[in-house]
């Protein structure tokens, strides 16, 4: 895809100005409607069959009550963190979004240019417009690769390459979507979307057939798969989409050095369960031996609190910095990096939090049991 599907850019919002200020990541989404197409709009926006994960990615951080502390010594304060070895300022990254140049002509491009300016991890997308080694020639920041795993071990062993060219500190692949949902959004608007680079095409099942003999599933990835991956390379490999607690043991088992707690969104399997709800499981399971992270609703620093408070070590944001992308490309992008880092120290310092190991369970009232 080119940048021509951005549609003629109405005048930049005045970010932090007021009035009307954007005033938190929330405030970009209808900034970026107005400026993407319809279809780019319901693909970006979209998930799965009736939305109703989407919306509990969100509903289930609200649903959860914060606790705060009082007097605690701050004096000394920081949200720093070290990933694989890697130190990082604070614990927020930007998720693998494929396509960015649906929501602006400089897509990617502008994205990482944002995380570098706002030291901030970014995992690059298999699907993304601009490849991972291209784009890591352009600003330095810490970036993960993610890919899809397939029977095609060729491809696999390209991407690989390429992430190792890139000088990617991990790589990420994606299990939760052997094949794509139900996209019934953006099935109503008739209006598709051409294929983009390295794009996985939504199966077609013609009437009489079953999806099971349609050639994505049967090259769908497997545990075997997994364990192949992990021979090729050295890189520390995350799982991304995993939200059984036993499927994240058998991950352990495959020698994978990270899960990622995540439903993608809500853009695959319609009523799954809401991340923060998945996470207390996944944790209990893990048991410390690799770092969790989460994914999925994250729109405020208090989410990050929570996700933090309930065992994840490091966050990802999708959905608002592409808002924020379409709206105001790379300055918007670290804009909404800078709110959500902002809002996680207040809301720790208000909880009487100094550093991240502070953060605890207790502070959060109401999650799911593991
Ligand atoms: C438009 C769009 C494209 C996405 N593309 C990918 C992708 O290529 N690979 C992947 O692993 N996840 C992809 N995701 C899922 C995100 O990485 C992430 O899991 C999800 O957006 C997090 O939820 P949030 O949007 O509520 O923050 C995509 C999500 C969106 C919205």
């Amino acid at each position: 895809m080119t940048g021509s599907d951005a549609t003629e850019a109405a005048p930049l919002p005045p970010l932090a100005r007021i009035p009307p200020a954007i005033a938190c990541v929330a405030d970009y989404a209808a900034y970026a409607r107005e400026r993407m197409t319809p279809a780019a709009w319901a693909y970006l926006e979209g998930g799965a069959a009736d939305e109703l994960t989407v919306a509990d990615n969100r509903a289930a951080f609200d649903r959860l009550k914060l606790r705060n502390r009082v007097l605690a010594d701050l004096s000394s304060g920081h949200s720093r963190l070290d990933l694989f070895g890697v130190a990082h300022e604070y614990p927020i990254l930007l998720a693998p979004v494929a396509r960015q140049a649906l929501a602006h002509p400089d897509g990617e491009r502008a994205s990482l240019l944002a995380a570098a300016a706002m030291r901030a991890g970014m995992v690059v997308s298999a699907e993304a417009d601009v490849a991972v080694d291209a784009l890591a020639r352009e600003a330095d920041t810490p970036l993960w690769s993610q890919l899809y795993l397939s029977t095609d071990r060729d491809r696999a062993l390209a991407q690989l390459g390429r992430a190792e060219a890139a000088g990617c500190r991990a790589l990420v692949v994606t299990v939760d979507a052997p094949v794509n949902g139900p996209r019934n959004r953006e099935q109503r608007l008739g209006q598709p979307l051409p294929a983009g680079p390295g794009a996985r095409p939504a199966p077609q099942v013609a009437p009489g057939e079953s999806l099971f003999s349609n050639p994505l599933i049967t090259a769908a990835p497997t545990w075997q798969d997994i364990a192949w991956l992990r021979t090729q390379t050295g890189m520390p490999l995350l799982l991304k989409g995993v939200t059984d607690p036993a499927d994240a043991t058998r991950a352990l088992a495959h020698g994978v050095d990270g899960l990622i707690v995540s439903n993608h969104g809500g853009r695959v399997l319609d009523t799954q369960l809401a991340t923060i709800d998945a996470l207390p499981a996944i944790v209990a399971a893990v048991d410390g031996r690799v770092p969790v992270l989460l994914d999925g609703g994250i729109r405020r620093g208090t989410d990050v609190f929570k996700a933090l408070a309930l065992g994840a070590r490091a966050v990802l944001v999708g959905r608002p910095y592409v808002h924020a992308l379409a709206a105001a490309g790379a300055p918007g992008v670290a804009h909404v990096l800078h709110l959500l880092r902002v809002e996680l120290e207040m809301t720790m310092a208000v909880c009487g939090c100094a550093t991240l190991a502070d953060i605890e369970a207790s502070h959060v009232v109401g999650a799911a049991h593991a």
